[in-house]
């Protein structure tokens, strides 16, 4: 038996449940009671921990749970009745139960990739969608066959690859999406050890839906000088690099925003989670970021705190962020010449010297 939350569980054998996704269920708990969530699907529920939870501490009113494995269904059923729940259990293919029903608020938290439930996730859902993938090498770029396997986007791991990883799951879902003449706005999306999580509430108007795309394209990325850039599908990017070098091409991505500013403000930021979440409030909204090691690495000095970085950038007039990725990455407007400038300026003192 264990607590979790407000929930009371049991978890016998064969039947899911990681205990080191309490902080994503938290997460997504203080997410959740900001939405006004009508009918809620737990799609791939395993011990129905997430939407007993998200009953109990989110006030769900209408959920439902659904899990292909018998043994999963049973389980669900013993903790609705440990938890004095009364909810629907189905023992279905959840593509199969989506393309039948739809609901308010879907919720895939699969193995691996959701990329094969997508789809009837789309047509599905009415207002709300929440997704996890935990195939992060297909989505950062460090497997880039897997990722046109799954998502039909290319990437290669750079120093911003979970950056990319949220992107090519957000673009994947877009393009799913808009054929049901909806599209989604990211309230909030986050990665965290082996997975990615994104929630997003859904726009239905065939208009919106063709938008959208102003927000789908690729990264052009230099190996050679770290420059990025990015174009959207109805532009044609340059080849070359300023620097002479051909461009590394990334995509389709998604090139929106990764997160509502007003929504994540309403979050709390206490505990863990509020610091993922003030983190994440304070990101500024620019494409691709920075590793502090990466940068100082080619203008051969030892990094500088992150802090000195941001507020020198800040002092040049840039806009400049933290980010949610790492304790060691910035976000910023400044292209990678004033960001190399300014990083030399600001702390002479780190210079490695160079001894003849
Ligand atoms: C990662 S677990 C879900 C964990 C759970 N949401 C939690 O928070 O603990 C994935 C579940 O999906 C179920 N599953 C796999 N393929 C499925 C399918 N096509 N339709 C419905 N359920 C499926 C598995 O039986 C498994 O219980
Ligand atoms: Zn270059």
């Amino acid at each position: 038996m264990i607590t979790e939350g407000k929930a009371r569980i049991e978890i016998p054998e064969k039947v899911f449940y990681n205990p080191r996704m309490k902080f994503c269920r938290d997460a997504d708990m203080e997410v959740f009671r900001r939405l006004e969530s009508r009918s809620y699907l737990d799609a791939l529920a395993a011990s129905g921990v997430r939407g007993i939870r998200a009953h109990l501490e989110a006030g769900f009113e209408n959920v439902e749970f659904n899990d292909i494995s018998k043994r999963a269904c049973e389980t669900i059923e013993r903790n609705l009745r440990l938890n004095g729940i009364d909810a629907l259990v189905y023992n279905r293919d959840a593509s199969a139960l989506m393309r039948e029903k739809s609901y308010h608020h879907i919720d895939i938290d699969p193995f691996g990739s959701p990329s094969e439930f997508i789809d009837s996730a789309s047509k599905s859902a009415l207002r709300f969608l929440s997704i996890t993938a935990t195939d992060t090498s297909a989505l950062c770029g460090s497997s880039p066959m897997s990722g046109l396997r799954k998502y039909g986007a290319y990437a290669e791991k750079t120093e911003y690859y979970h950056e990319t990883g949220l992107r090519m799951l957000i673009g994947k879902i877009v393009r799913e999406m808009t054929k049901y003449d909806k599209y989604p706005e990211v309230l909030i999306s986050w990665t965290k050890e082996h997975y990615y999580r994104v929630h997003m509430r859904l726009r239905k108007s065939s208009r919106g839906a063709g938008k959208v795309y102003e927000k789908v394209g690729y990264i052009l990325h230099c190996q050679k000088c770290m420059r990025r850039e990015w174009k959207n599908v109805f532009h044609t990017p340059e080849i070359f690099c300023e620097c002479g070098t051909e461009y590394r091409m990334y995509g389709p991505l998604w090139l929106g925003e990764l997160h509502d500013r007003e929504f994540v403000s309403s979050l709390s930021k206490d505990g863990e989670t509020g610091r993922l979440f003030q983190r994440i409030e304070e990101e500024i909204p620019a494409i691709t970021h920075y590793e502090i090691h990466e940068v100082c690495r080619s203008l051969k000095i030892s990094p500088p705190p992150i802090a000195d970085v941001i507020n020198a950038l800040r002092d040049a007039g840039y806009a400049a962020s933290r980010t949610r990725f790492s304790g060691t990455s910035f976000k910023t407007d400044a292209d990678i010449h004033e960001i190399r400038r300014i990083i030399s300026d600001i702390s002479p003192q780190h210079r490695v010297s160079h001894r003849p």
